[in-house]
């Protein structure tokens, strides 16, 4: 049975016996509000779209080279979307189709600066961002997103790549144009390339989208990459999509090894194409789900000591758990043991965030007032002395 937004939710059954990260590794009892996935059927048509290509066989090698392939259709199609919804002008001509976003993050580490240079980037930092810098040895330089004017306050050595997550994961928060004009004039500056990870841009609430490459004169430094992942609950399709700025740019990255850049599959292709140009009325609802759980998260933590800002954008919930540091060495351990809840740690995401939770609230309007309940009834039971945890 569908929500009143025309959801599919998936049910209990459903996800313990799911093979994908988020449930099949969670132990029978738990909940697990972790992972970023949604605990929601895909779009129809994205199931046909694969159903179609599954009866037929038709899981072969995709055509990267005709114009008749699904992967210049793909190209076509982002580039149509971007231009509609987010106002940012693509050639289809230097569009470059990958398996992750991230790996296209790597690739663009690897091209567009040396070992030792400094790769600017915010903090705190979806996990991978801070690892793939560190890892291809070079030095990562932290900003706060919040208050996040761009100026890093740190070392005035050049920065070789800007890494900008709009919006931010974890934080959910959207850069207001000011900021991004900040960060475009650093990187005119510095002359770095500035890696625009837009993999949650439709999962806005009240404020747009902006792309930094609409702001001033960054559209030619600048590298844009999404994918339906996100916002269709296909991660597990691996196709992500990107735009060059410049064919300078362009040129220099398809230098990378042919196998390094790419990796996206025939399914994935034809689902991202399908997300993107037949299931805009599943996203709306999507979209209205979330932010009817964004306004449920709001009023749960509100009147607690939990610190907490509605997120701009995505399903993310950041949670500061500072104030209730003293009533549990581990708060999210507590959580876990109490309330049967796992959320994601904060340490993950960069130092400094050890009293900070990320909590994924894609899953249905009940079973998140459920688990909320939960919670605040552990917390008042157990820990009632010292804790404020309460739902209206
Ligand atoms: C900001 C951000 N970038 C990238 C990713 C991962 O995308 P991909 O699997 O395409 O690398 C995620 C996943 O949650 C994300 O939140």
């Amino acid at each position: 049975m569908s929500t009143d937004m025309g959801l599919v939710p998936l049910d209990a059954h459903q996800l313990r016996t799911r093979k994908s990260l988020k449930w099949s590794r969670t132990r029978s009892g738990l909940v697990p509000l972790d992972i970023a996935e949604a605990d929601f059927a895909v779009a129809e048509p994205i199931r046909e779209a694969l159903a179609n290509a599954v009866a037929a066989s038709d899981l072969g090698y995709p055509d990267f080279d005709s114009p008749r392939g699904g992967p210049h259709l793909l190209a076509e199609t982002f580039a149509d979307r971007m231009d509609v919804k987010f106002g940012v002008p693509i050639d289809p001509g230097r569009v470059e189709i990958c398996a992750q976003v991230m790996q296209a993050l790597c690739c663009v580490i690897l091209e567009f600066s040396k070992p030792g240079e400094r790769i600017l980037t915010h903090t705190p930092s979806y996990p991978p961002i801070v690892a793939a810098i560190e890892r291809l040895g070079r030095k990562p330089v932290l900003v706060p997103v919040e208050p996040a004017p761009a100026s890093p306050p740190l070392s005035s050595e050049r920065v070789a790549v800007i890494i900008l997550c709009q919006p931010h994961n974890p934080t959910g928060r959207i850069f207001t144009t000011g900021q991004l004009e900040a960060i475009a004039e650093r990187a005119a500056v510095d002359d770095a390339v500035i890696f625009a990870d837009e993999i949650h841009h439709d999962l806005t609430y009240e404020m747009p989208h902006r792309s930094i490459a609409t702001v001033g004169n960054s559209a030619g430094r600048t590298i844009v990459f999404t994918s339906a992942a996100k916002s269709f609950n296909i991660p597990g399709l691996r196709c992500a999509v990107g735009h060059f700025g410049s064919s300078t740019l362009h040129r220099r990255y398809l230098q990378i090894p042919w196998h390094l850049r790419s990796g996206a599959g025939i399914l994935g292709i034809e689902a991202t194409v399908a997300a993107w140009t037949e299931c805009e009325p599943w996203l709306t609802g999507f979209r209205r789900q979330l932010r009817q759980n964004r306004a449920l998260v709001t009023s749960a933590f509100r009147p607690t000591t939990v610190g907490h800002v509605p997120p701009d954008a995505t399903y993310f919930a950041w949670l500061d758990l500072n104030e209730i540091a003293d009533v549990a060495v581990d708060p999210l351990a507590t959580f876990e043991a109490e309330a049967k809840v796992i959320l994601q740690r904060g340490t993950l995401f960069g130092e400094g965030h050890s009293r900070f939770a990320r909590l994924n609230f894609a899953l249905p309007t009940t079973r998140l007032s459920d688990v909320l309940s939960t919670l605040s009834r552990c917390f008042f039971d157990d820990l009632q002395q010292t804790t404020t945890i309460q739902l209206k």
